[in-house]
């Protein structure tokens, strides 16, 4: 899966935004790269306060961006090179800008007073649960039009639809309808605990209405059968399972959930170049049910949220990864890429990434991350890691024909990760680029689908410092790999796996080993990785 922010990744009109028409024009790129699901970030007309997490109508797309004719093209043509395609569902909240909103503070009487969450007095817990720390100072605000307190879980900008409301449910489902009836394969749920929570002023722990989500997934299931729901809920670990639902041992609400708790572990992991806390994910994360499926990641459009580590963790994490108060958000977090949070050292990247993609769910990948893009800190909050996608050495990275003011967000011209050096132009003419790694590595995730799709084990024995073995079985066979998240080349013994191998061998490495012989003397050098298929079964 591959995400992007339709508004940095390239414009075909040259008024300095990107837009439908752009991503048209890149689709054989991402066909080629190995996408076969792209989540587009919110699509919809926004004033754009919170980068299109900021909704005024649902049932369009940004005039910046096209028509609806360019979007049903856009499914078209993505189809065509086995492409789906997911759009972010952002249904917790609307812009106040939006005409529901509009009508709703203006009189007590609108027919969508009710469809916010009001308080007449000051609640309580007015200072609490804000979600942007430093950023955001309540999640109740007085409007003086309505004469009311409204809850905001967001920016104030940001009133909260309250979804204990009918008319609001049937509004979400028809809202879904619209955008599955043009053919989108399923939706990424933004903000999924906040939109199921029960609000009451003055009570900061409200209930979570999970019946809710059953409703959304029959409704979904009822009008295309293979859509999926890909929920954002960072929670602790024992609640993830409520989200996927059970009935009978499968999935009845959402089909997918990010891993958030694997993304700090695989980050505490890399900071101290010691795979113990990813081990300790594998082990503690609860078990899928049947049909449910994790979405893994290193990077997304957000901060690299640390929230869930412990205080010394996080330090850990920020010594290594974010050594500058600049580069650390929200109290919780690392506003950067990942290529400069290793140094650009072409080692660890792939390490990481093949770390990523060979462990257990469907790995989500963001845009410009194939080709090590960097972040600009200069830029305010999140934009940081929103720059504009790198296509050439050309003027504006060959992002659009604009005059250099006139773009969306300023691209990244100085530095090791300026334009100049990093673009898909000059990797792609190269046949070490990180770019021709990713395709090879993708292509070779693709031939091996018990990754993601079989179980993901650590494989318990004795093994030197900084080195993770774990497998992945499933019908198709068996896979086993190596990853040394420390600097020093080590040696692996795995000879207990002999019985189990039939002509093993290395499918993807960091270089070439030697032969795999009894797997009794396995080498994997410092930030060194091996795919090695050890058994494939060929009846299934
Ligand atoms: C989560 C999104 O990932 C984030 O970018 C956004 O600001 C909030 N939800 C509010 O919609």
């Amino acid at each position: 899966m591959y995400c992007l922010d339709i508004d940095t990744f390239a414009d075909s009109n040259g008024d300095g935004v990107g837009d439908i028409q752009g991503l048209i024009g890149r689709l054989d790129y991402l066909a080629r790269l190995g996408v076969t699901c792209l989540w587009l970030h919110p699509i919809h007309p926004s004033p754009n306060d919170d980068d299109g997490y900021d909704v005024t109508d649902f049932y369009n797309v940004d005039p910046r961006f096209g028509t609806l004719g360019d979007f049903a093209e856009l499914l078209h043509q993505a189809g065509n090179r086995g492409i789906r395609v997911i759009i972010d569902l952002v249904v917790n909240h609307t812009s106040d800008q939006h005409p529901w909103f509009q009508s709703a503070r203006s009189s007590p009487d609108s027919p969508y007073r009710d469809w916010y969450v009001w308080s007449d007095r000051e609640p309580a817990d007015r200072h609490q649960g804000m979600v942007f720390p430093g950023e955001q100072h309540e999640t109740w605000t007085y409007d003086r039009t309505a004469k009311a307190w409204y809850y905001h879980r967001f920016y104030r900008f940001q009133p909260d639809l309250d979804t204990t409301n009918p008319e609001v449910r049937d509004e979400i489902k028809k809202i879904m309808s619209f955008w599955l009836q043009l053919g989108v394969a399923g939706f990424r749920m933004d903000a999924v605990p906040f939109i199921i929570e029960r609000t009451e002023p003055g009570d900061p722990n409200p209930d979570l209405d999970f019946e809710f989500l059953t409703e959304l997934r029959q409704h979904v299931q009822w009008r295309r059968g293979d859509a999926i729901l890909l929920a954002e809920a960072n929670v602790e670990p024992d609640q993830l399972p409520a989200f996927f639902g059970d009935s009978g041992g499968s999935a009845n609400r959402v089909h997918m959930l990010f891993d958030f708790m694997l993304n700090g572990r695989l980050m505490l992991a890399l900071a101290r170049q010691d795979p113990e806390p990813v081990i300790e994910a594998l082990r503690d994360t609860p078990a899928l049910p049947e049909g449910g499926q994790w979405a893994t990641f290193l990077r997304n459009h957000d901060e690299i949220d640390l929230s869930r580590l412990t205080a010394e963790q996080r330090n850990q994490v920020y010594e290594h990864f974010g050594p500058e108060e600049d580069m650390r958000i929200y109290d919780r977090g690392i506003r950067r890429r990942l290529a400069p949070m290793l140094n650009n050292d072409r080692r660890r990247i792939e390490l990481a990434y093949s770390l990523q993609f060979s462990l257990r769910g469907t790995p989500v990948l963001r845009y410009g991350e194939e080709i090590g893009m960097g972040e600009d800190l200069s830029l305010p909050g999140r934009e940081a890691i929103r720059t504009p996608m790198q296509w050439s050495y050309e003027g504006n990275a060959g992002f659009s024909r604009a005059e250099p003011e006139k773009l969306v967000r300023p691209v990244i011209d100085k530095g090791d990760f300026g334009y100049d050096k990093v673009n898909v132009t000059l990797q792609r003419r190269d046949r070490n680029s990180l770019l021709a790694w990713f395709e090879r590595m993708i292509r070779t995730l693709r031939e091996a689908p018990e990754i993601g799709f079989g179980s993901t084990t650590h494989i318990d024995v004795p093994m030197p410092p900084g080195v993770l073995a774990h497998r992945a079985d499933g019908p198709t066979g068996t896979m086993v790999f190596l990853h040394n998240l420390g600097a020093v080349d080590a040696e692996v013994d795995l000879s207990l796996l002999q019985p189990e191998a039939e002509l093993p061998i290395d499918v993807l490495a960091d270089r070439n080993y030697a032969d795999i012989g009894k797997l009794d003397k396995l080498n994997v050098a410092g930030y060194g990785y091996r795919w090695i298929r050890l058994r494939r079964a060929w009846s299934s």
